[in-house]
This record gives structure tokens, sequence and C-alpha cells, in this order.
């Protein structure tokens, strides 16, 4: 494939935003979806807002910030997809919301175009089973937030051609990410570590073992791990952790992933996590651990 000039992200929640303000600031030309014209106009003063950082540490030069956001572009026109090379979707962790949505994605592009999910854990082999190009379909997992985390999971569906995979890993590491390749197995491999442990740290808190404060400190601290599993389930967003334990509950068929019932009881309340202000932790203004999760 040649190089990939134009991107279209769909989804201009946390991940989407994130992963074209890194397209963005790399080079592509960048166009984000989003169905909430709110979500979108959030997405387009949080990129800005971050570039502006990136060019207050002298990360990057304000003439480079300023190419970054003219080659950004929002839209609430799925239609505007049809001249892309590659799209990445970052919608909501649902498989029939990203079923329907590669359906139309199927459609619109053109035929040469690669279809990436950022999903978490939902299989690439099914949501690729939903096109008509099941070999340039595959997973592309970037980490929380994107502009700063150097990681890019590749996720091979079972008809993903070698093609595809090169153009992914040619255009993760045009990004600045180092890559790691998973087959398609429920959870890949980053959350298949990570959320059983912080569904643990939901059990822990569940049956009274500790307070949430102390969970934290103990995995902080004693396991170097930067964040506490609870403060990173907030940051990540609880929904998102619900969604990934019941993949792998129903994908791998074990009830060791059975979700944590304060987990489920948290996301039934609308305890988001930082998103919504209000998760494990509450959220003010100046919002616990802002700097590990802060975009720079
Ligand atoms: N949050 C994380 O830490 C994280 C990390 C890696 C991957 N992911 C994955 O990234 C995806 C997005 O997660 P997020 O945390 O950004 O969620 P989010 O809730 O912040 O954003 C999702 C966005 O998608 C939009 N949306 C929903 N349905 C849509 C549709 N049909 N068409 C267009 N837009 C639509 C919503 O309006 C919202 O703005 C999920 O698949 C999630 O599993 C999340």
């Amino acid at each position: 494939m040649a190089t990939v000039k134009r991107i279209g992200v769909v989804g201009g929640g946390q991940m989407g935003s994130g992963i074209a303000q890194v397209a963005t600031m790399h080079g592509v030309d960048v166009w984000l979806h989003d169905l909430d014209p709110q979500a979108l106009s959030k997405a387009s003063s949080s990129i800005s807002s971050s570039i502006h950082r990136f060019v207050s540490k002298s990360h990057i030069t304000q003439a480079k910030g300023a190419e970054a956001l003219k080659r950004l572009r929002f839209t609430s026109n799925l239609e505007d997809f049809r001249l892309a090379d590659f799209i990445i979707e970052a919608i909501v962790e649902s498989e029939d919301v990203k079923k329907d949505l590669f359906v139309k994605l199927d459609k619109i592009a053109k035929s040469s175009a690669i279809l990436a999910s950022n999903t978490s854990s939902i299989s690439i082999t099914r949501l690729a089973s939903s096109t008509s190009r099941p070999r340039q379909v595959i997973g592309m997992h970037f980490m929380n937030p994107p502009p700063v985390m150097k990681l890019i999971e590749i996720v091979r569906g079972a008809d993903t051609s070698e093609e595809t995979f090169a153009a992914t890993k040619a255009l993760a590491e045009r990004m600045g990410k180092v890559v790691i390749t998973s087959q398609d197995y429920s959870g890949f491999i980053v959350n298949r570590i990570l959320m059983p442990m912080i569904n643990e740290a939901f059990f822990a808190l569940y049956t009274g073992v500790a307070t949430k404060e102390d969970i934290d400190t103990g995995m902080k601290l004693g396991t170097n791990h930067p964040m506490g599993p609870l403060e990173l389930a907030d940051f990540i967003g609880l929904d998102v952790c619900l969604s990934i334990m019941r993949v792998l509950q129903a994908g791998l068929g074990d009830n060791k992933y059975a979700p944590c019932p304060l987990l489920v009881k948290y996301v039934d309340a609308g305890r988001l996590g930082r998103k919504r202000g209000v998760g494990v932790y509450e959220y003010h203004k100046e919002s616990r651990s802002a700097k590990s999760s802060s975009r720079l």
C-alpha cells in the first residue's frame, strides 16, 4: 500500500481525539467524526490545548503545532471518509454498534482503504466478517492517552493480510510508537492481563479487604505501578472496564473473568470514572493524578 496520506477517525471521545492528535502531529491529514456534536467540540478544544502544551514545553515548534492543527478537520458526516486511505474506529465498546459502523464504513470507504479498530477486547475477526474486505481489517489498539503512551498493540484477525499488517505497522511507527502484535483472542495481550487485576482490586474493595486508598497505594509502592488499579480504572472508564471483563468472560469461556458486582453497581449508577467526575473516587477541578493522566 502507498504511504497513508489521509486518515479518518470515528469517535471523538478520549481515545479518538487522542488518536487524531497523534496522527496530525506526525504529518497525516485527519478527519475526526462523531455522531455527537458536543463530543466534537470538546475534542477540538482538548486537542488544541494539548498541542499548545507540547509547544510550550518545547516538544514541538510553534510552526509544527500550527501545521498539525491545520491538518485536522471535524465532521458529523461519515461520507467525508470516502477519500481516506486508513480509517480508525474508536467508538463505544459494543460489538453490535461497532459492526453497524463497519458495515457503513465498508460501503463508504474506497476499496483500497484499511479499516482498523481501537477496540480493547472485541474480536477483530468478527468485526472483519461484517465487511466485504476482511483482509483489510485489523486491530490498532492505542493506549490511553494516545499522545503520551508509546505502545500500539496490533491485532491480526483470522483473515488480515500481510499487506494490511505491514501498512498498519508502518503507520504506527510513523506516529513514533512501539508495536507489539497479538493474535485475535479476547483482551489481546495488555487487557487480558490488566483487566483481571483491576477486577480483583474491585473485589478487594467489595469484600472489605482494604480501603480504596490502601489498595492503590499498595500497588503503586509495592509493585512499582505508576497508578493504582482503582485510579487506573477511573481513568480508563468503568464502563470500558466492565465491557472488557464481559468480553473476556464470554470469549474465553471462564467464570474467573466474571465482573465484580461492585464494578457493575458503579456503572449502573453512572459512576463511570474521571470522564463523569465520579467513579471509585470523586474528581473536582484539580483532579487526582492529573499529572500521570494528562496528555502532556
Ligand atoms: N478508555 C481507554 O482507556 C481505552 C484505551 C484503549 C482503547 N479503548 C477503546 O477505545 C474505544 C473508545 O473508548 P473511549 O474511552 O474513547 O470512549 P468515549 O466514551 O470517551 O468515546 C466514545 C465516542 O464515540 C462516539 N460514538 C459512539 N457511537 C458512535 C457512532 N456509531 N459513530 C460515531 N461516533 C460514535 C461517542 O459519541 C463518544 O464521543 C472503545 O472501543 C474502547 O474500548 C479505550
